[in-house]
């Protein structure tokens, strides 16, 4: 059968992702749906009636990851899959993630009233807590079902309030008894916004990833002494907001001082009592590094954790650090890159190759599976906050290539 006439209902599309976006809605137009919240809890019990409509299998793994099975015409065959993922950051936006799962779904909706027949079986997949903002590290269900995290390690993880992973996965019910591995798997798309400003900037409507940057995350902890803030002189103290905060503008000269495509990041800190007439005796902060280059961001690493250890002993502030989470930059299989850039061109649609600095499940799948994403642009190239846009005519441009995509995948044999 010829399908080359065929495209998704944009306006479905547009319809889902604003019900979606009522989950966790936050005043300033954006989302708040953390991992293995209520809200996280809501919006799967939403999409997992949205999979039985479509008469899908449904499964759900030890991870809590959401499986969607629409069987082919030979099922020995392995699927090909597509997702992204539901949760969000805190005050985040209504498209990261979220529009990869409503795009796959839109897509199965599309075959299934068109009573399409594919080969393969296709699957759909919302994986958990992929942002990591909560529970960190992030992509952590991709990870275990892809074998490069171990699940009890990730069981134990805690939040800020001293919450454990697992327990608050049984907590809102997802946690399922199928275990959390991977399966031979044809191809895996992962639909997503770009999150930079790179394609609104060039007048592009597809963009697709070579890969993914390396992610370095690291954990600080610093002591120091707490004391009145008026009668203690400034000489002899130990501050550790102080030492902190040297520490953080090393982290910023970072990418200047090592040359090369590199990004670093501190965007978490805690700071005890936290009272503002008493010298702080305890920080905790996080760093962020990404590059293209897995050497440099390691290097990069040992050079700003060489500066860490100068500026904790001359301030006299104890230091530990955590080495938390890494991932090795992730090229992507160039024959589905390729495949998303002839299908954008097949389509109409004007599309670049481009690097994908924003971490995503893609980079695990990637380890298991030939593996391709699909970007949209973001609106003034703003993501993880909650006037993250992108037009309603691009959603429908990419959920349309996906579509294209998934038919040629899984019509191979
Ligand atoms: C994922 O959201 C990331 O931090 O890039
Ligand atoms: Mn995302
Ligand atoms: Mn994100």
């Amino acid at each position: 059968m010829d399908y080359k006439d065929l495209r998704v209902d944009g306006s479905r599309l547009q319809s889902t992702l604003q019900e979606m976006a009522k989950i966790g809605a936050t005043p300033g137009g954006g989302v708040q749906r953390l991992a293995l919240t209520d809200e996280d809890k809501q919006a799967r019990d939403l999409f997992v009636r949205w999979l039985k409509d479509l008469h899908l299998e449904v499964t759900i793994d030890e991870m809590g990851s959401i499986f969607g099975k629409r069987k082919g015409k030979n099922n020995s065959l392995p699927p090909v899959m597509s997702g992204s993922h539901m949760d969000s950051q805190p005050r985040g936006g209504r498209f990261d993630g979220i529009l990869g799962v409503m795009g796959s779904l839109e897509v199965l909706r599309t075959m299934h009233e068109n009573r399409i027949e594919t080969e393969r079986p296709v699957m759909i997949v919302d994986w958990t807590n992929e942002e990591g903002s909560r529970f960190a590290p992030p992509m952590v269900a991709s990870g275990v079902w892809a074998g490069a995290l171990d699940r009890d390690w990730v069981y134990n993880r805690t939040d800020l309030s001293g919450k454990r992973f697992a327990d608050e996965l049984q907590r809102i019910g997802y946690k399922g008894t199928v275990r959390a591995q991977n399966w031979p798997t044809h191809a895996y798309y992962e639909y997503h916004i770009e999150q930079g400003p790179i394609m609104e900037r060039e007048g592009k409507i597809i963009g697709a990833p070579e890969g993914i940057v390396c992610i370095h995350w690291c954990d600080i902890y610093l002591e120091g002494e707490a004391n009145q803030v008026g009668p203690t002189p400034m000489e002899g103290r130990h501050d550790a907001l102080c030492a902190a905060a040297e520490m953080i503008l090393k982290v910023n000269e970072l990418p200047a001082k090592m040359g090369g495509n590199m990004v670093a990041t501190v965007g978490e800190i805690e700071n005890y009592p936290n009272s503002r007439n008493v010298i702080p005796d305890k920080v905790h902060f996080t760093v962020d590094i990404r590059s293209w280059d897995d050497d440099l961001a390691l290097r990069a690493w040992e050079d700003v954790r060489k500066d860490f250890e100068e500026i904790a002993q001359r301030r006299g502030c104890p230091i530990e650090i955590q080495e938390t989470w890494r991932v090795e930059h992730s090229p992507f299989e160039e024959k589905l890159v390729q495949r998303v850039l002839d299908t954008a061109q097949e389509l109409g649609y004007p599309s670049l190759p481009m690097i994908s600095g924003a971490g995503h499940d893609a980079s695990y799948m990637n380890l298991v599976a030939p593996t391709a994403m699909i970007f949209v642009p973001s609106i003034g190239g703003r993501s993880h906050v909650e006037v993250e846009n992108t037009c309603w005519e691009d959603c429908e441009a990419g959920a349309n290539v996906l579509l294209h995509c998934i038919l040629k995948s899984a019509n191979e044999t």
